[in-house]
């Protein structure tokens, strides 16, 4: 493995099958360009339905920002209690999808062993409760008329564990860093991983989340699958004890998972003038 940027960096020779993320690509692709009629099942303005297809721009009139992007998430650990809710179309997708969603977790769990080693943390710290969670958030963003006018997504921190990306070749993200925005190059057959707000708070700013957002472009559609992996519901986040010491106290308290959530997506809501985040999950 190949780490370019810290706390934003991008993986190759992960082990991951490159047949597996370009068939996995190719079917969310074929989702996101099939007709309304068939994945009408999975759309849904109910933000607490587990799987849900949305597109972003629903308040085009009102909003001070235009997000030019559809999106599809569902939960994707425990498989059998989650399969049968994903889209039923394109057939081979529940398949596909669900071998993925094995791959990239193994190799989160790889990933966040290597930072439980770099913290000092006991071998196995992040197994268990604290990544029993994977969701799999899947962007698509059309081409724009007016990119000027538009974002893709508006500038977060993942509020997850840890983030793996794969995007396509078309250039979109970008990573705030020193006061300016950078492009995050597509490289073939690599992951961008992103640390998340709550390994922020686990690593007591050890490890901190980068700011990012997704620009759009007028040229050519780009689609990008996330995978998010992070604690369970009623998981406490907070600074690993094996890390405070007199020196370094703790610069977070306890919180548990859903309400680290809540405040975290209410911040975005307030420093990103959203009508409403629920519109972007
Ligand atoms: C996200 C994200 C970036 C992209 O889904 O949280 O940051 O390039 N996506 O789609
Ligand atoms: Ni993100």
């Amino acid at each position: 493995m190949q780490a370019k940027i810290s706390d934003f960096f991008q993986v190759i020779n992960h082990g991951v099958s490159g047949v597996l993320m370009d068939e996995t690509m190719s079917v969310v692709k074929e989702f996101f360009n099939m007709a309304d009629e068939r994945r009408a099942d999975v759309f849904t303005d109910d933000h607490t339905k587990s799987c849900r297809f949305r597109t972003s721009s629903t308040n085009y009139a009102t909003e001070e920002t235009h997000y030019w992007r559809d999106f599809l998430r569902h939960p994707c650990h425990h498989l059998e209690d989650f399969i049968h809710l994903w889209p039923q179309h394109p057939t081979t997708y529940r398949d596909v999808v669900g071998k993925y969603s094995v791959e990239v977790r193994n190799l989160l769990l790889r990933i966040m062993e290597l930072m439980s080693e770099g913290l000092g943390l006991e071998p196995g710290f992040f197994e268990g409760e604290l990544s029993d969670d994977l969701l799999i958030l899947t962007n698509h963003y059309p081409p724009c008329p007016d990119p000027s006018l538009s974002l893709g997504l508006p500038k977060h921190s993942d509020p997850n564990l840890i983030t793996l990306l794969l995007q396509e070749h078309v250039y979109g993200l970008q990573v705030y860093k020193d006061g300016q925005w950078l492009g995050v190059e597509p490289l073939p057959n690599a992951f961008v991983v992103n640390i998340g707000y709550q390994l922020q708070v686990v690593s007591n700013d050890k490890f901190k989340g980068a700011e990012h957002q997704a620009v759009t472009n007028s040229r050519e559609a780009r689609t990008s699958i996330g995978a998010f992996m992070g604690p369970c519901n009623n998981c406490i986040i907070e600074p690993a004890k094996a890390l405070i010491t007199e020196d370094n106290p703790p610069h977070y308290k306890a919180f548990n998972t859903k309400s680290f959530l809540k405040i975290t997506w209410q911040r975005l809501l307030v420093t990103q003038k959203l009508h409403c985040w629920l519109s972007m999950f």
